[in-house]
């Protein structure tokens, strides 16, 4: 789980445009960094541990020239973040540089190869067999793109790579179950592991294929698709502005994302149902699309997967037979699948190596799969019998935010044409429910403007232990919220169903760990309850509720308020408020909230 760009040009301004590159793909990897940069004879690398502002330091002392480089932002796999162990690698002359993202399985074996035949290694990585088995194609004679390909065929595991070689002016890549993409532009290339690295520079695209190896000279560029013919892939415009990609003004990626959720929401729904009629219109999903599917299964990690756990509900009410499984646990305890059986992958990135497997093994065993994804030309997107796009635009925080909203809105959206399908008729309180998720950009931004977060975050600061809790609908948003608070505060927090607390976790509630509450207008009263055995224990109580619900009022210490909605849709808002809580309480503890320790944003290893 790294970042790979790299660029070439007729120009010197590669350092430039390499850095700005690993800048914006730091929300990839960001424990160690490099380039290498060539300018005319081999390959000079540079590289640090720590941030990019660690390299970009050391390259200040000295700038080296040079159209062509590659250049690398890790979140180690093998071996500690330290200098050797930073990316690019180079083979025994020090002629041939390789960046690469995910993980060679074979390299133990290849490494013992390798040093039988003279090979002497500088690093613990699994990436550094790759130059020295370049390096020995070739010294028998082999051209760089030979080199290259007789290489990988001695790999085994998904992975990307970038090389250049002291022989020649060019970069040879592949993709081979990590991303990369070819971003185009007038004289000059790039290949990055996601789009927003280049965005500064072009927005033309061109999605690889798995498999691809790609070849990229000053002027031109060639594709072999795994079979080894020659391809031609389209060039596609991506609509993100490289203000995207930036915080905006804001302090932090993940307070810009949150405040961007009103217009991702916009997005998410734009054009795909009339609350007025009742009709939805899911682009390539038109009625009957579903017809033969007579149960759903969810797939999804973290984040992701408490967006399941929601869409689940919705099929379940609608007399659709849902589940949700962890993505890491669906290969050891596989439910039974058919043909008849409709496998949805929930993954903002689309690259998730959990996800990724559930999902290949759901197609092996003969379901049919569809990705709910961000990211157009994912890995999830292309491998999937069918892809629904969230359309939340780009997300640089490691923590979700902007993507878990549009996800539930869209597994709202798609459990609607799901039951209508299915079942033969609509959910019951169909327009209701899509005049809420009409309804969300507007409550969101109420929230964002009305918020008393921070105070909340203030208030409780110096707590042992946060506690979430909810029930149905707002279950998966309790655990959420505890995810959330957890990853960027590094502060205990754990998220139950409410009706749990007796069964055990109470026993951890104290006047020090305050407890908050979820409601949505739908089987209050029980949570209520749970509540007062929490006061019981003298835990303050933080409710997240609409301003009618009285009783919550009254028993609550201090309530996040929602606009009132559909209690379907409630989660959605009540997120919004966690997030926040969240939000704040990291900040009041001055963490790294954009890149939360020991996390990075697309966990492309199992
Ligand atoms: C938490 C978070 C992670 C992701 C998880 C799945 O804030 O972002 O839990 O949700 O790693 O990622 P995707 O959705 O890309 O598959």
């Amino acid at each position: 789980m790294c970042g790979i760009i790299a660029r070439i040009g007729g120009d010197d301004d590669a350092v430039d445009e390499l850095l700005t590159g690993l800048e914006n793909l730091e929300y990839r990897g960001y424990d160690s960094a490099g380039v290498a940069i060539k300018n005319g004879g081999g390959p000079e690398v540079f590289k640090r541990e720590g941030e990019i502002s660690n390299l970009k330091e050391a390259l200040s002392e000295e700038v080296p020239d040079g159209g062509l480089g590659i250049g690398h932002t890790r979140w180690s796999t093998h071996g500690p973040p330290t200098d050797a162990n930073a990316h690019p690698h180079t083979d025994c002359t020090g002629d041939v540089a390789v960046v690469h993202n995910g993980i060679i399985e074979n390299y133990d074996e290849l490494k013992s190869e390798l040093r039988a035949r003279g090979h002497e290694f500088e690093s613990d990585t699994d990436t550094e067999v790759i130059p020295h088995l370049v390096e020995e194609e070739l010294a028998k004679g082999a051209d760089p793109e030979t080199a290259f390909r007789a290489t990988l065929d001695e790999l085994s595991g998904s992975y990307a790579v970038a090389m250049i070689t002291e022989r020649d002016h060019a970069v040879y890549a592949t993709r081979r179950g990590s991303p990369l993409v070819l971003g185009v532009s007038d004289g000059e290339y790039f290949l990055a592991s996601d789009v927003p690295a280049f965005l500064d520079f072009t927005e033309d695209v061109i999605y690889l294929d798995d498999g691809d190896v790609v070849v990229v000279e000053s002027d031109d560029h060639r594709i072999t698709a795994a079979g080894g013919e020659t391809v031609e892939r389209s060039v596609q415009t991506v609509d993100w502005d490289p203000e995207d990609a930036g915080k905006g003004g804001y302090d932090h990626y993940m307070l810009k994302e949150i405040h961007e959720q009103p217009a991702a929401l916009r997005q998410t729904l734009r054009g795909r149902a009339d609350p007025a009629t009742g009709d939805i219109d899911l682009e390539d999903f038109p009625a009957g699309t579903f017809a033969d599917v007579d149960r759903v299964q969810f797939v999804a990690c973290g984040t992701s997967y408490h967006a399941g756990l929601v869409g689940a509900q919705y099929l379940s009410a609608g007399g659709v037979p849902a589940q949700t499984f962890l993505a890491s646990e669906y290969a050891t305890g596989q439910p039974p699948v058919d043909d008849n059986t409709l496998v949805v992958g929930v993954t903002q990135s689309g690259e998730t190596a959990d996800t990724l497997s559930a999902l290949r093994q759901a197609n092996t065993s003969g379901a049919t799969t569809l990705a709910v994804t961000n990211v157009v030309g994912s890995t999830a997107a292309r491998e999937c019998d069918d892809a629904l796009f969230i359309r939340a635009g780009p997300e640089i925080g490691v923590a979700a935010t902007k993507t878990f909203s549009s996800q539930v809105v869209s597994l709202a959206l798609l459990a609607e044409r799901l039951v209508r399908d299915v079942t033969g008729t609509r959910t019951d309180d169909t327009r209701e429910r899509l005049g809420a998720l009409a309804d969300l950009p507007g409550h969101v931004q109420q929230i964002l403007d009305y918020s008393s977060a921070r105070r909340v975050a203030e208030e409780y600061r110096d707590s042992d232990a946060y506690f979430f809790i909810g029930r149905g609908s707002v279950r998966p948003v309790a655990l959420e919220g505890a995810l959330k608070f957890k990853e960027i505060s590094y502060e205990h927090a754990e998220g139950f169903a409410a009706g749990e607390l007796k069964h055990g976790p109470l026993a951890l509630v104290t006047s020090e760990t305050p407890v908050f509450a979820v409601f949505t207008g739908r089987n209050d009263e029980k949570t209520l309850g749970n509540v007062k055995e929490a006061e019981a224990r003298g835990a303050p109580v933080v409710a997240v509720a609409s301003d009618g619900q009285d009783a919550v009022h009254q028993y609550a210490d201090e309530v996040l308020t929602i606009p009132d909605t559909h209690p379907d849709v409630a989660g959605v808002l009540a997120n919004v408020q966690l997030q926040l809580v969240s939000y704040h309480a990291a900040d009041l503890l001055e963490r790294a909230i954009d890149k939360p320790r020991n996390l990075a944003k697309s966990v492309t290893v199992e």
